[in-house]
């Protein structure tokens, strides 16, 4: 949906408007990822380094600002380039959101600075099978209220950073993290929201007549094109090759970077060159997309999906290509890395394979991190970048000759490369509880690790310890580097797999779906029934289980109900639920005594719960912060929630006009109040208002009171397990209150 009254005329804006550095264009680039330790040269360390963080700050937004600019239709940023991804409003949005929102939650601001937007945008960077991209559900805003949000949050960051607290090292725990954090990741959307800027139609897009001075320079594609070059294999020793970024290290890394992994490597010969346009023209030119048998099954699956014949940025010109690029299109570079998904790179190893006899493939994580051995420098240190990357040299690809480094081109930038190393977290893997829903979602098989960065890569992107991963399918500026390679490493994995590993998820896990403990019934399912009872037959339509967790209610409840939608704040969480949900299985393990533990695994069809799969959905969403959508309900069901958020009360006030006249909502908690999830000023109760004891029930009662009246109260205990012998016995209050008002 878009809103009426854009502008469609060319916007420019001049490189000299502001006089601070980073609204220079020219200020923009090389980007220099700030170093987490102080100078020992400077006067004064902690006030350098602050300004230091101001200014990548604003140079962030600035370039990613830079971006947008180049489009020319406002009506442009509300079409679906990327059938997988939300039209461009929403990435132009969501970076700024994302600050908003970690600060928020990590309580270093005090108050939203726009609470619909802050919904609307916070979820999107991967197709998660709950992010909801249906467009229908989305009253998206209009260009200019996008712009004038990121100014004030430009200006609000900018202030905070002036003034939050700062020691040096910069550690996780500090308000600094999170400004890195919230900048790194706008980094990452640059990449790719310019990935999908390269599927819109050129109309859309400003020309280079249009282009102010430094904007060429900014976007200058490379001009020189040339013939397929050969593409040798060199010899590669093996030996040990130790990954994972140590927990001192002077960088910003995220969470799944950290920790050790030592992996032993057989030799093994890799391509001197990422494979060029006209190595790939060779295979697609042999049939190679009409040969199910060069593709895995999972590819099949997406060449009859798509009915694909090419790499997405190429297009049929007569007898010849063309290539698309961020602003222009070109005829096909025979000398440039092609772009293309992880699926369309494995069937190209396949072809080849066939072809020589040998067992060419892609690389593992572990082989790519053996060939940057050979670059002793990474972008905080390096004069100027080894390779076309931190858009130092190219808005666009390049020759894959054109940088050499060692025995080989392009190990760093140029385009990203594909590995067959699903991302899996390392030993000592710690999720950053300020961005949870970052790396775990993707330890599912079904994302491959990419290495060495793109021409656009930049920040923390472009240092070596950088792991990123993508669903196989998915487009990014990326090609690939294919190996010879006859070991069996396990690293090549098909299919989807959920290995649930994260103690937390664990727990719940058996909380929701484990044996019951102690003689004591299921707990989600006995507040499911609880609700139930007190719901006429012919109001059972939809239903919210608001803090689903792993969403045992969110399908016991659909056994009555039309749908039932489960949210949580953590996608952790969320996907398990998911993948239940789509009859999969889920598998974890539980202690039972000591460092012995038993395996357990989940299905709905064990449950009795497979018919009930179709009427639920799962999403991501904060309680306290609904997206709009979310209303119109016969019940809302808050399992355990109240004395887990940070604004009980605010949570209340907006739950109450979602609920429909008649309708139930039904809160169930032990009233643990603890300052850890809630600050005591927004405790209901658990304390003493004017010297007299308020208990929860009353705090709930008193918020409720006017529009609602209380149908019934009672016990519900629950049990979470420990070890086999050792539990946690605690009663729920279990509340039923009904909606002020005739239906
Ligand atoms: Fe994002």
């Amino acid at each position: 949906m878009m809103p009426a009254g854009h502008s469609a005329a060319p916007r420019s804006r001049s490189d000299d408007e502001a006089a601070p550095p980073w609204s220079s264009i020219t200020g923009l680039v090389p980007t220099r990822t700030p170093l987490l330790d102080g100078d020992p040269a400077a006067a004064d360390p902690v006030a350098a380094k602050r300004e230091e963080l101001r200014a990548y700050f604003h140079r962030t937004c600035e370039i990613d600002e830079r971006l947008f600019d180049l489009i020319r239709n406002d009506t442009a940023y509300y079409v679906r380039h990327e059938p997988l991804r939300h039209p461009l409003i929403f990435y132009f949005a969501h970076p700024a959101t994302f600050y908003v929102n970690k600060l928020f939650v990590g309580r270093w601001f005090p108050a939203r600075v726009d609470p619909r937007m802050e919904a609307m945008m916070a979820v999107g960077v991967d197709e998660m099978s709950w992010d909801d991209l249906d467009s229908a559900h989305y009253d998206w805003p209009s260009v200019a209220a996008v712009r004038a949000y990121r100014r004030e949050v430009r200006k609000r960051v900018d202030a905070f950073i002036r003034t939050m607290p700062l020691e040096l090292p910069i550690r996780q725990d500090s308000a600094a993290w999170v400004i890195l954090m919230g900048i790194e990741h706008e980094r990452i959307h640059l990449e790719t929201s310019s990935a999908i800027m390269r599927q819109m139609p050129l109309d859309d897009l400003r020309r280079e007549s249009e282009l102010s001075a430094g904007e060429r320079e900014l976007w200058r594609a490379c001009t020189v094109t040339g013939p397929r070059p050969d593409n040798p294999w060199v010899d590669v020793a093996g030996g040990v090759v130790r990954l994972g970024k140590r927990d001192d290290d002077r960088t910003y890394g995220w969470d799944n970077e950290y920790g050790r992994e030592e992996v032993r490597l057989a030799p093994f010969r890799a391509a001197r060159q990422l494979v060029s346009n006209g190595e790939y023209l060779e295979f697609v030119e042999a049939g190679g997309y009409r040969d199910e048998t060069l593709w895995t099954e999972e590819g099949r699956g997406w060449l009859g999906y798509t009915r694909a014949e090419h790499p997405r940025w190429w297009r049929r010109d007569g007898a010849g290509w063309r290539q698309r690029n961020l602003l222009d299109e070109i005829g096909l570079p025979l000398d440039w890395p092609v772009e293309v998904n992880c699926l369309e790179a494995q069937a190209w190893c396949a072809w080849k394979a066939r072809e020589t006899g040998l067992d060419v493939r892609l690389p593992t994580e572990a082989q790519w991190q053996s060939l940057r051995r050979g670059i002793d420098t990474d972008q905080p240190t390096w004069d100027r970048a080894p390779g076309n990357v931190n858009l130092e040299w190219f808005a666009s690809g390049c020759p894959v000759t054109r940088f050499v480094q060692g025995d080989f081109c392009d190990v760093v930038g140029n385009v990203w490369q594909w590995t067959r190393t699903p991302i899996m977290p390392f030993k000592g893997f710690e999720v950053h509880p300020l961005y949870d829903d970052f790396s775990v979602p993707t330890f599912d098989g079904r994302h491959n690790l990419i290495k060495g960065g793109s021409w656009i890569s930049t920040g923390n992107e472009a240092l070596a310890s950088a792991r990123y991963a993508f669903r196989r399918h998915f487009y990014q500026h990326a090609g690939f580097r294919p190996v010879v390679d006859s070991s069996t490493d396990g690293a090549d994995t098909e299919g989807s797999r959920l290995y649930e590993t994260d103690a937390l998820v664990t727990q719940y896990l058996e909380f929701h779906y484990g044996p019951e403990a102690l003689g004591v019934p299921n707990f989600p399912r006995a507040c499911a029934a609880e609700a139930i009872r007190h719901l006429p037959a012919d109001r059972r339509r939809r239903a919210l289980d608001i803090g689903c967790s792993v969403g045992r209610s969110t399908f016991e409840l659909a056994r009555w109900f039309e749908t039932v939608e489960g949210v949580d704040f953590s996608a952790r969480f969320i996907q398990s639920g998911v993948r239940l949900g789509q009859g999969g299985e889920v598998h974890y393990e539980v202690s039972t005594e000591g460092e012995l533990t038993t395996k357990r695994g989940v299905s709905l069809e064990r449950l009795g719960l497979s018919d009930v799969a179709g009427r639920v959905a799962f999403t991501q969403g904060d309680a306290c912060n609904l997206k709009p959508i979310h209303t119109g309900y016969d019940l809302v069901l808050a399992g355990n929630l109240v004395d887990r958020l940070y604004d009980p009360s605010l949570f209340l006030d907006l739950i109450t006009g979602r609920i429909l006249p008649g309708g139930l909502f039904v809160v169930t908690t032990p009233w643990t109040w603890l300052e850890e999830y809630t600050p005591k000023d927004k405790w209901l109760g658990g304390r003493r208002e004017h010297g007299e004891p308020l208990s929860g029930f009353e705090g709930l009662r008193r918020a409720l009171d006017p529009a609602f009246e209380l149908v019934h109260r009672t016990d519900i205990p629950f049990v979470i397990r420990e070890t086999s012998r050792k539990h946690q016995h605690s009663i729920a209050d279990v509340t039923v209150w009904r909606r002020r008002g005739s239906p």
